[in-house]
């Protein structure tokens, strides 16, 4: 079958009748894409996690299915930052796997850039995810496609349960004096708010970004407390641990880890602000992590991280935690 064949359809989380199959067929194809490649163990996006990322507040999120008749074949989203980045658009294009290089791909990603263009976005980036040993198809799709490979990152997971009395041996040990660790399971105290704020502005371009052209965030109490709201209504647990400086008060670290459906957890943002680094903060922030995790939850299977290959610091903590590497991750990038 040629792609003239196919019709690409809006696709919407809060539809109703026909239109909500096509949004659970449309989820349904990421799970199967997800499956091809990391087997029919691999955690996708729930359909309840991904209706709330079309409702969020966070980014525009648009979605369109291939169909060709009534069986959709391929899906495929568009998500533009609303609050900072306005240039930006992420893109996450996956046809399911048996009808894949007949077109589907790219008469769906002419949709999304031709949408993402019309909205005023010059920087298109979009991921591919491989694991270790296998090729990158998906980048070989992007690349066809005019985009650049822009930053790549390990992904790596730390089975749980792991060793307690080492986690205990890490938060026990010298070198951190004058600085408390905190952690807060889903939410943050209200006087907080504005310091995790300005670590999630921290956070945004103290990391490193490789050929990424991302500016720095804009955060405010509002919009943190917004993505609690919204992993909330996710169906995820979170966890955050913070580092507070005792002398002064200020929220100098912190680490977070949600939980997902299936009890996988993955690791989302970890920090340590200049002028405070050096003394095992980020070890102790992701150790207290660990524990609360293994105390709060213990059936989570384990934890998965991502980070950009060039960033020795985090990886070298993970390492000393047991994380070990199970996939590759690229970041492509194209500016039209
Ligand atoms: C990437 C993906 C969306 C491509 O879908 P598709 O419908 O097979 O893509 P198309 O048929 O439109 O392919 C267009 C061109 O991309 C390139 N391409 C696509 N898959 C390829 C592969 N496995 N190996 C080499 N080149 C490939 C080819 O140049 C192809 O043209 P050709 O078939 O005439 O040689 C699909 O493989 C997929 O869902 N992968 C998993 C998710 C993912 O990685 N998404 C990419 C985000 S950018």
């Amino acid at each position: 079958m040629g792609a003239v064949d196919v019709e690409i359809r809006p696709v919407s989380g809060d539809a109703t009748g026909p239109g909500e199959r096509l949004f659970l067929a449309w989820a349904d194809v990421y799970v199967a894409s997800g499956r091809h490649a990391f087997g029919p163990a691999h955690s996708s996006w729930s359909a309840q996690e991904r209706r709330e990322l079309l409702r969020s507040t966070e980014r525009q999120r648009l979605a369109w299915a291939a169909v060709a008749g009534e069986v959709v074949l391929g899906a495929a989203t568009l998500a533009m930052p609303l609050h900072d980045n306005l240039e930006v658009a992420d893109l996450d294009v996956a046809v399911h796997p048996d009808r894949r290089r007949q077109g589907v791909g790219s008469l769906l990603l002419a949709t999304v850039e031709s949408t993402a263009t019309r909205a005023g976005r010059s920087t298109l980036l979009a991921e591919t995810q491989w694991p270790i040993g296998r090729d990158d198809e998906g980048g070989a799709f992007a690349a066809s496609h005019g985009y650049a490979a822009a930053q790549t990152v390990l992904r790596s997971t730390l089975a749980l349960p792991v060793d307690r009395e080492r986690l205990q041996g890490v938060l026990a040990a010298d070198g951190a004096a004058g600085y408390r660790l905190q952690t807060c399971w889903d939410g943050v105290p209200q006087e907080w708010l504005e310091g995790r704020a300005e670590l999630s502005r921290r956070m945004s371009t103290d990391v490193p970004l490789g050929d990424l052209r991302l500016q720095e965030e804009v955060w405010d109490a509002d919009r943190v407390r917004s993505t609690y709201v919204q992993i909330a209504a996710m169906g995820r647990r979170v966890v955050d641990t913070f580092a507070v400086h005792e002398a002064t008060g200020q929220l100098v670290g912190y680490t977070q880890v949600q939980v997902d459906h299936g009890g996988l957890a993955h690791q989302q943002d970890t920090l340590v602000i200049r002028g405070h680094r050096g003394h095992g903060l980020g070890l102790r922030l992701k150790a207290a992590s660990t524990l609360a995790v293994m105390d709060e939850l213990p059936s989570v299977t384990g934890i998965r991280t991502w980070n950009a290959e060039d960033n020795l610091p985090m990886l070298g903590v993970n390492r000393a935690l047991g994380y070990e590497q199970d996939a590759w991750l690229r970041e492509w990038q194209k500016v039209v």
